[in-house]
C-alpha cells in the first residue's frame, strides 16, 4: 500500500486538518504557546569553546555561525533538496521506504507509532551520507543531477564542523580535544541526512510537524529555510528557535547526553508548521557506529559522580527507544 503524502494532502487544498493529524489537546500549539524573550544562545565556530559547552550544558542546543560554510553551498544544498521534492510523485515513489520491509533509507512519511495514533504533518527523506561503506548511492535522489555533488560537498563540511565542536565539548568536559568523537567511533561515525518537507497546513494549531522527542544521535547539525518552526523546552517551556541566516543549528543528542554522564543535554524539541508557507530543514545526524558500546565516560565518574546512564551499543540503544523501552 502507498502511504499517503502530507504533500498531496496540501495540493488538495483542503479547509480543514484531517482528524488523524489533530494532537490531543495538550500538545496542541493553540495551547501550549512559546515563551517569548528567551533565545537559543548564538556561538561562533572560534576557538572559544566554553560558549558551545555552555550552550549545550544550559541549553543542549545553540545557533553557529563563523563556521566557514559559504553562503553558496547552502543556496546549493536547500536548491537540490527543493528540487527532488518538487518532482512529480510518481517519480518520487521509486524512492519510497519500508519500514516494515527493513528498508530506512528512502523517501517516507510517518506512519503513527504514538499511542494516540496521531500523525506528523511531514514528508522527509533520508539516507546515509557517511563512511563511503554504509553509503548505498543508489538511494540518493538522482535528480536533480547535482544532488550527490552537492550532497557531498555538504558532508564534508558537516564533518569538519562536528568535529570543531566535539573537540570544544570534550575540552568543556576537561577531557582532551579528541575524547568524544573517539569515544564515538573515530572515522567510523556515521553521518545520516533527513531532509524534512512541511508543506502548507489548514490548521497549523492543531498539528505538529514532529512531536516532542530528543534525538537518538550524538550530535544533530540543522540547517532550516526561512520558515521558523522549531521549538525547544526550557525550563519547562517551550521557546521559539529564531531563523538566523546562515547558522546552523547545532543539538545535543542521546549519545553526548550519555557520555558526558548528563553534563550536555539532550534536547527536547518539536516542530510546528505554518499555513501558507513551506517549511523545510536539512538534518544532518552523526551517529555512532550500531556496535559500538556508549556510557558514561568514565573519567567523569567518581563517587560524588555515579553513572546516571547504562552503558550499552548504539544498536540496543535504538531498538529501546525506538520500541519505547526502558534504557
Ligand atoms: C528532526 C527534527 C526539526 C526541524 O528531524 O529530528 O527535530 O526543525 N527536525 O525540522
Ligand atoms: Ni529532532
Amino acid at each position: 500500500m502507498v502511504a499517503e503524502r502530507v504533500q498531496g494532502l496540501a495540493l488538495a487544498g483542503l479547509d480543514k486538518l484531517p482528524p488523524q493529524f489533530i494532537r490531543p489537546l495538550n500538545e496542541r500549539p493553540e495551547n501550549s504557546k512559546a515563551l517569548t524573550g528567551l533565545h537559543v544562545p548564538t556561538v561562533s565556530f572560534s576557538p572559544d569553546c566554553k560558549q558551545a559547552a555552555k550552550g549545550s550544558e544550559e541549553w543542549g542546543i545553540f545557533q553557529l555561525t563563523d563556521h566557514g560554510i559559504s553562503p553558496e553551498l547552502f543556496r546549493r544544498l536547500k536548491e537540490a533538496g527543493e528540487g527532488f521534492f518538487s518532482l512529480p510523485q510518481e517519480y518520487k515513489e521509486q524512492y519510497a521506504n519500508d519500514f516494515a520491509g527493513g528498508v530506512f533509507e528512502g523517501y517516507g512519511t510517518k506512519l503513527a507509532k504514538n499511542p494516540d495514533q496521531k500523525l506528523e504533518w511531514i514528508d522527509y527523506f533520508f539516507h546515509f551520507m557517511w563512511p563511503t561503506s554504509r553509503v548505498n548511492y543508489d538511494k540518493w535522489p538522482k535528480s536533480p543531477l547535482n544532488y550527490r555533488e552537492v550532497t557531498e560537498e555538504y558532508g564534508e563540511e558537516m564533518k569538519r564542523v562536528a568535529e570543531g565542536v566535539l573537540e570544544a565539548l570534550s575540552v568543556g568536559l576537561g577531557l582532551e580535544a579528541g575524547a568524544l568523537k573517539e569515544a564515538l567511533g573515530g572515522e567510523e561515525m556515521s553521518l545520516e541526512m533527513k531532509i524534512n518537507l512541511y508543506p502548507p497546513c489548514p490548521q497549523p494549531e492543531l498539528a505538529l510537524g514532529v512531536e516532542a522527542h530528543t534525538d537518538m544521535s550524538a550530535l544533530t547539525i540543522l540547517l532550516p529555510n526561512q520558515v521558523p518552526g522549531l521549538q525547544v523546552i526550557k525550563d519547562g517551556s517551550w521557546v521559539s528557535v529564531d531563523y538566523v541566516p546562515d547558522a546552523l543549528v547545532v543539538h545535543v543528542g542521546d549519545q553526548i547526553e550519555v557520555l558526558s554522564n548528563g553534563r550536555y543535554k539532550s534536547v527536547l524539541h518539536r516542530s510546528l508548521v505554518s499555513k501558507d508557507e513551506t517549511r523545510m530543514s536539512w538534518a544532518v545526524f552523526f551517529v555512532p557506529p550500531p556496535d559500538k558500546i556508549i556510557g558514561p565516560l568514565p573519567h567523569l565518574l567518581n563517587e560524588t559522580n555515579p553513572p546516571l546512564f547504562s552503558t550499552k551499543t548504539f544498536k540496543d540503544f535504538q531498538h529501546r527507544k525506538i520500541n519505547k523501552l526502558s534504557q
